[in-house]
Parts: C-alpha cells; sequence; structure tokens
C-alpha cells in the first residue's frame, strides 16, 4: 500500500491540465456493451477505476485497446452476460452493467456492491426502475439475476440518482417503447452519457433536465462512435480549491466553465479571484484571508457532495466559524477525524459539521478512508507545518489522474512511498 509523505506549506504556482472526468468515463465505457460497435472514447483518464471497468467490460467479452487517454472498445463479440463480486465490489460504479447488459441480452447476472465508506449506498432505485421496466430481479447468494426484455415504462425517482439514472437510461438503449423518467439527474456527467448513447442512435428528449423522454431502437445495428469525454469538474475543483488554500495563483486548462459554475461561486465568496483566458481555461487566485463560509452540498446544478471533503479542509484555516451540511450522503465524514490529528477544530453533529478556523495546521500522519476524503487530506498537508504523512492512497489513484505529478508540477513537494 502505497502512501504519500507531502511537506508544507507551500505556494503553487504554474499550469494544470484537467483530466477528463471519471464518472463521466465510467457509464459511457460499460455502455459500449450495450450495442455491438467499435468505440473510440478520447479523454478518458487513466486511473484505478478506469482500468477496473477495462477489465469488467473484457470480462463481458470486449475487446479493448488502450492508449494513453483513448480507449477503443470492440463489443461486437460480448457473450458473457455476468459481472463477478471481485470486480463489483473494488468499484461500486461497476454496478452500471446492469443495464446495458439487461438491455442487450434480457438477461444478467450481477454482484451486488455491498458497503461502502460512507455508509450502505443501496441500490434499490436502479432494482425497481428496471422491475417497472418488465424485468424478473432475483437475489441469489449475493447476486442479481435479472431477466427479460425491457419495456415502456414511466420511472419517478423519489431522489434525484446520477447512478440509477445512468443505469435506466443505458438500460433503453434497445427499447422501442418510450421510457420517462421523472426526476432524472441533471449532473454533467449523465448528459455527457446521454449525448454518447444519442450517437448511439437513442432518441432522448429533455437532455440536462428532471424529465427525460427516451427511445431506444431494438435494431442490433453494429456502430462505430467516436466520443470526448468531458473535464472532470471535481478535479478541476479541488486544485482551484488547493489555490486558495496556498493563497496562490494558478492556471487551469481543459476545463468546462459552466460545470463549475456552484464551485467558482462558492469559492469567490471565500475570497477567490478568477479570470478567464479562454473557453476552456482560467486563472485562479487568493490572497488574504479565507472567508468563513457556510455549505449546503445539493445536487447539480448545487455544490457537490464530492467537493464536501476539500470544503472542509479549506473552511478549516478560514478567519471564523462556518457549517458545512451534507445533504446527499449524511455519513460521509470519515476526513474529520483524520483533520483532527493535523489540529483542525470540527466538531459534526449528524450530517452538520461546525468548523472553527484556526492559523495553521500541523503534520501528522493520516489515513485515507475514501477518494475525497483522501483529497481533502492531501490539500490538508500542504498548508500544514512539517511533513505529513498519507496512507492508503490507493484511494486517491481510483479518481486522480496523475494527481501527484501535476501537485509536484506546481510547486508541492510530494512523495509516493512504495510499501510492498
Ligand atoms: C454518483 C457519483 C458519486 C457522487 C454521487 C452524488 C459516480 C460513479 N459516482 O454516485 O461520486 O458522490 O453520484 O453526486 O458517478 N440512493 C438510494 N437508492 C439508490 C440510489 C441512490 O437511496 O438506488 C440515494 C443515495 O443513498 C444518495 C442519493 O440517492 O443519498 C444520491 O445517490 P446517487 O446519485 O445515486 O449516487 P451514485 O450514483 O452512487
Amino acid at each position: 500500500m502505497d502512501s504519500f509523505k507531502i511537506k508544507g506549506p507551500v505556494k503553487l504556482s504554474g499550469e494544470v491540465s484537467i483530466s477528463g472526468s471519471k464518472n463521466a468515463a465510467l457509464p459511457i465505457m460499460v455502455s459500449c456493451i450495450a450495442r455491438p460497435g467499435i468505440y473510440t472514447l478520447n479523454n478518458v483518464p487513466n486511473l484505478r477505476d478506469t482500468r477496473t471497468m477495462i477489465k469488467l467490460i473484457e470480462t463481458i467479452g470486449a475487446k479493448v485497446k488502450k492508449d494513453n487517454n483513448q480507449v477503443i472498445i470492440d463489443s461486437r463479440d460480448c457473450n458473457n452476460p455476468e459481472a463477478p463480486y471481485d470486480l463489483v465490489k473494488t468499484m461500486r460504479a461497476s454496478f452500471y452493467v446492469l443495464g446495458p447488459l439487461l438491455s442487450r441480452f434480457t438477461t444478467a447476472k450481477v454482484s451486488l456492491p455491498g458497503g461502502c465508506a460512507w455508509g450502505p449506498r443501496p441500490v434499490d432505485y436502479h432494482i425497481k426502475a428496471f422491475e417497472k421496466m418488465g424485468a424478473t430481479i432475483k437475489l441469489d447468494r449475493g447476486y442479481i439475476q435479472a431477466d427479460g426484455k425491457l419495456k415502456g415504462a414511466v420511472i419517478d425517482f423519489k431522489v434525484s440518482s446520477v447512478g440509477a439514472t445512468g443505469n435506466v437510461l443505458m438500460g433503453c438503449v434497445n427499447v422501442d417503447e418510450e421510457v420517462i423518467i421523472n426526476n432524472a439527474a441533471r449532473e454533467p456527467e449523465i448528459v455527457d452519457l446521454c449525448n454518447f448513447l444519442v450517437k448511439m442512435g437513442v432518441s432522448i428528449v429533455g437532455i440536462g433536465t428532471s424529465i427525460l423522454k427516451i427511445k431506444g431502437d431494438s435494431n442490433n445495428q453494429p456502430v462505430n462512435i467516436i466520443h470526448n469525454i468531458i473535464p472532470d469538474r471535481i478535479e478541476a475543483g479541488t486544485f482551484i480549491t488547493a489555490a486558495v488554500m496556498t493563497h496562490s495563483t494558478i492556471t487551469l486548462k481543459n476545463i468546462n466553465i459552466d460545470h463549475i459554475k456552484s464551485v467558482l461561486d462558492n469559492l469567490k465568496n471565500v475570497g477567490l479571484k478568477v479570470s478567464v483566458n479562454s473557453e476552456t481555461s482560467i486563472i485562479v487566485s487568493h490572497q488574504g484571508e479565507i472567508i468563513a463560509q457556510n455549505m449546503i452540498t445539493d445536487v447539480y446544478p448545487g455544490f457537490p457532495t464530492d467537493m464536501q471533503p476539500q470544503w472542509i479542509a479549506l473552511m478549516t484555516l478560514s478567519n471564523g466559524e462556518s457549517t458545512t451540511e451534507d445533504t446527499i450522503y449524511h455519513d460521509r465524514f470519515s476526513h474529520i477525524p483524520e483533520l483532527l490529528r493535523l489540529g483542525a477544530n470540527i466538531s459534526l453533529n449528524k450530517n452538520i459539521a461546525k468548523i472553527s478556523g484556526i492559523e495553521k495546521l500541523i503534520s501528522a500522519d493520516v489515513m485515507c478512508t475514501d477518494l475525497r476524503a483522501g483529497a481533502a487530506l492531501i490539500l490538508a498537508a500542504m498548508v500544514s507545518d512539517g511533513t505529513t504523512s498519507i496512507s492508503r492512497v490507493y484511494h486517491v489513484d481510483r479518481g486522480y489522474e496523475d494527481f501527484e505529478y501535476k501537485l509536484e508540477s506546481l510547486g508541492v513537494d510530494i512523495k509516493r512511498v512504495s510499501v510492498k
């Protein structure tokens, strides 16, 4: 298990190019299973999660070629509609395979994902939606066995779910009848998936809104598609937060400014200055005090839960008291005990963290408990006095491409220590 050693405090300078979005790449990669074809995906981040997804679709029978950030998937000979526990347990997003498999093969055996570092994270919406679309679903020794030709339906999600919306969308690829999703997720990653499915021949009305009307096509003609994955808005948000915490000026390239609007707006309230270079590049800078601000996470276009740990890390150095409430994942606070080890002043009451800003953090040994918690600890280590050792960085490797090299190029003293 690798760890990072980071010597703080640091000042950042230079530019960083943001990678393709993990959470857009994963469903798009697996949706290639739904219809035979040759798919060329560009701007796919090279991450532990995307490599796991390649293994999963190869298990199903796809041939995959990977060259840097280009992944070419040939799904013409897929023949094994089964997703084993070994792969699903390492990455919850593997559960996305249920929709494409059911759509193409009318049968699927997919391991239940199990628990997660921040609570149970159920998949009941996915299952109920496919039942409504005509599938018979049984649980057998940790696996979901789903059978039946999917048909038209009206799906009402009680809570907007990125995963369930994506899974149903992919399930629709070969359904000739209309499927309506009410309270659909509107996240940019879902929009990217919709745009990809449209290239596959699926008709989708309402892309980017909370009502999607989808009509697939059972004519299983092979397709040949090229698609560029959108930039990762959470990676961008993490680097901008780093600039604020270190009172630095950095340039971000390859971003979609619209996708990070709520992050930028909230960071501007903290004192961030932003100047726009071009449609895909901004310069961000911060000087002076970090102004304490309350935060409540929300579905898109609100402030993302995937930025909540980094936001709390930022507020530990603010000029006053603030609260951060996570309305999406009520238990997603495992970074707090680790930030306390660095001297932060935070208390937690249910899903609301109360943070009293202090002048500086002091280095200590800490541990990543999940992907974004790990990002928060890296940010905190960068502004802590002394050398912080962060263990279990495999969590961070799941979702940040070349993180330590990008940080190093901005001036961070960071080393990976490999323990065999
Ligand atoms: C996705 C993202 C994750 C992000 C989250 C919220 C991927 C691979 N992961 O996760 O990084 O933090 O969106 O933006 O894209 N829920 C249920 N039953 C279900 C499904 C969801 O109760 O069947 C609840 C969840 O517990 C949660 C809420 O719905 O409270 C939203 O979860 P969801 O949007 O589904 O998150 P994921 O798709 O798992």
